[in-house]
């Protein structure tokens, strides 16, 4: 059921759409299936991510969002569905497709902030060398680490730490790039700081992002474009538009963002569903 339709929400401004989708999700269902059980995260999830969206996946604890991550990333087939990165359907990893994760751990430890940024674009072979050296130095200058070029990763914040993740993915040029709450373990006060210099690095740099978040003000202040997906197992509610600003519909007097909390919590959340399997 489609809650709001696309593309037309409170007057909010359009989607930057171009004219070929750089990622299509269509009719994607995501099961885990393990001995005993067949777990399903998402069911027929359909959605298309154009050049320069910002497009946030919001839902709630459990509703697939990270599987639906992995899926994109190529690391889960769809058991239902498929999905298709400048129309060419998914099968597997590639440099295409790069990921932050919330985890303040991703970087490599033995490693230099630059080294970290290196390595990912020498192990690809997209750039060796001084190329790699040129190309991790100017990602690391526009998340404001240059500072910190030659500092081992347990020097730094975790603030920081996101900022060379961010900085590694984003040097890899990648088609899209995939958030899954990348600032969802850091201080409340951090993570807005972190917010508005996402936002900034996008508006420098116009690069796409998938964006996973179960913060409603959080997806209402990055994305031009949010999916919602209901509790567990994951479908599509609605999708809507956003200009960051949390808009007052003129019509019923409610915040953006206190729809989205009626659409999202409007079901009773069910117990997690186990289908006996095998
Ligand atoms: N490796 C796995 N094996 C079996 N089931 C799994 C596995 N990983 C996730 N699940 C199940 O799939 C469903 C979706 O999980 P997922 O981690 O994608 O949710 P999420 O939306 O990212 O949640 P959160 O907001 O808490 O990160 C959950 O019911 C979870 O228990
Ligand atoms: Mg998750």
């Amino acid at each position: 059921m489609n809650v709001f339709p696309t593309g037309n929400i409170l007057g909010a401004s359009g989607a930057t759409s171009g004219p070929t989708p750089v990622l299509q999700v269509k009719g994607v269902t995501l099961q885990y299936k393990t001995k005993q059980h067949l777990v399903t995260a998402t069911y027929r999830v359909s959605f298309d991510v154009y050049g320069g969206d910002r497009y946030v996946v919001l839902g709630p604890s459990g509703c697939g969002k990270s599987t639906l991550l992995k899926a994109v990333g190529g690391y889960m087939a769809p058991t239902e569905g498929e999905m298709r990165l400048k129309g060419v359907p998914v099968r597997s990893p590639g440099p295409d497709r790069m990921f932050v994760f919330q985890e303040f751990d991703q970087l490599l430890p033995w490693k230099t902030v630059k080294q970290n940024v290196m390595f990912a674009l020498q192990a690809s072979g997209k750039m060796r060398g001084r190329a790699a050296e040129a190309q991790a130095m100017r990602y690391i200058e526009k998340v404001n680490l240059s500072k910190f070029a030659d500092s081992y990763p347990h020097t730094l914040s975790g603030g920081m730490k996101q900022r060379v993740a961010i900085a590694r993915a984003l040097a890899m040029e990648p088609d899209i790039l995939l958030m899954d709450e990348p600032f969802a373990a850091l201080d409340a006060l951090t993570r807005r700081k972190m917010q508005d210099e996402l936002l900034q690095l996008w508006a420098d740099t116009r690069f796409t992002v998938l964006f996973v978040t179960h913060s409603i003000p959080e997806a209402v202040l990055i994305g031009n474009r949010i999916l919602l997906l209901s509790p567990h197992p994951g479908q599509v509610k609605g999708e809507l538009n956003s200009d960051g600003n949390d808009p007052v519909d003129p019509r019923s007097g409610v915040k953006l963002s206190d729809r989205i909390h009626e659409v999202l919590f409007a079901d009773r959340i069910e117990e997690q569903e186990v289908v006996p399997h095998g």
